[in-house]
């Protein structure tokens, strides 16, 4: 049976068992209503490591007072079934007190890369997950860390955040698991009505026409603003944003002139849905 671990010290009891035994360990962050994006970083941990961790925390300090923390799907027993077939060793899934125990008052902030995209549309978001990582680092130490490129920012933010805090953790970006119609897997599809999750894979189309228009030459502004007007001629509400920015720093880009990434974030029905790809220059 699948441990599972609520306590910080039930947690490091595990991770110190198997450093004694001088086994390398993995670790992959989550917030739960696992689908087969999520299974994928487990797959890529357990060919990084020995033992896996899974973490399951839907962490209050990255919603904002109008999302949804409360409405956010929690379906802890077939999650931990789905971490038993994958192949995980441990799940650690404490409560918001053994996280946040009262007192608790530091935020760890990430300047720059946590600025823009999301950011500018979720004020906070990127303090709580950067707070939230760097407790869960420094709870299970790991030797390897996994996060989804389907939450690019997010990924950046947590490179810039171990590097600037010296955390001995290796961190590792897994490509986005896609359905077949090529809509990014998140636990949030769960919010689509039929006919909203029939729109929905427009997304990731118009991410491939943007790219192919940037590969060709066009300049970033004109070829994000068609874009824009695609995914709300598809049938979304409104668009957050939709950027080419660099790949690394995520400094806005005017052209394709280095490795891109194309980043959006749209609304469609209840749902906030994000997605991104790399976008290369084709080499002359
Ligand atoms: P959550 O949204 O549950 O995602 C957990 C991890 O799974 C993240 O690293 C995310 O990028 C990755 N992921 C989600 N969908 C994916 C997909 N389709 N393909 C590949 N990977 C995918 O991201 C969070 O939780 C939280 O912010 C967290 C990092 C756990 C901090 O609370």
């Amino acid at each position: 049976m699948l441990p599972i671990l609520r306590s910080v010290a039930a947690l490091r009891g595990e991770v110190a068992q198997w450093r004694r035994e001088g086994l390398r360990i993995s670790f992959v962050p989550t917030m739960g209503a696992l689908h087969d994006g999520h299974l994928s970083l487990v797959a890529a941990g357990l060919r990084e490591a020995d033992r896996v961790v899974v973490s399951i925390f839907v962490n209050p300090t990255q919603f904002g007072p109008n999302e949804d923390f409360a409405a956010y799907p929690r379906t802890e027993a077939a999650d931990v079934a789905k971490l038993e077939g994958a192949g995980a060793h441990a799940v650690y899934a404490p409560s918001v007190e053994e996280m946040y125990p009262a007192g608790a008052s530091t935020t760890v902030t990430v300047a720059g890369v946590s600025e823009g995209l999301c950011g500018t549309f979720r004020p906070g978001h990127f303090a709580g997950v950067a707070t939230v990582v760097a407790k869960l680092l420094n709870q299970a130490q790991p030797d390897v860390a996994l996060f989804g490129e389907k939450d690019y920012q997010q990924l950046q933010v947590i490179r810039r955040l171990v590097a600037d805090l010296d955390i001995p953790v290796a961190i590792r970006g897994v490509p986005t698991l896609r359905e077949a119609d090529g809509l990014a897997m998140s636990s949030r599809n769960a919010y689509l009505s039929p006919e909203e999750r029939a729109t929905a894979p427009a997304l990731h189309r118009v991410l491939q026409e943007t790219a192919a228009k940037l590969r060709a030459g066009a300049e970033a502004d004109a070829a994000t603003r068609e874009g824009i007007a695609a995914i709300l001629a598809a049938g979304f509400g409104s668009v957050d944003y939709l950027e080419l920015r660099a790949a690394d720093t995520l400094e806005p880009l005017a052209r394709l002139d280095r490795p891109g990434r194309l980043i959006v974030a749209a609304r469609l029905g209840r749902a906030r849905l994000i997605d991104n790809i790399p976008v290369y220059s084709v080499m002359p």
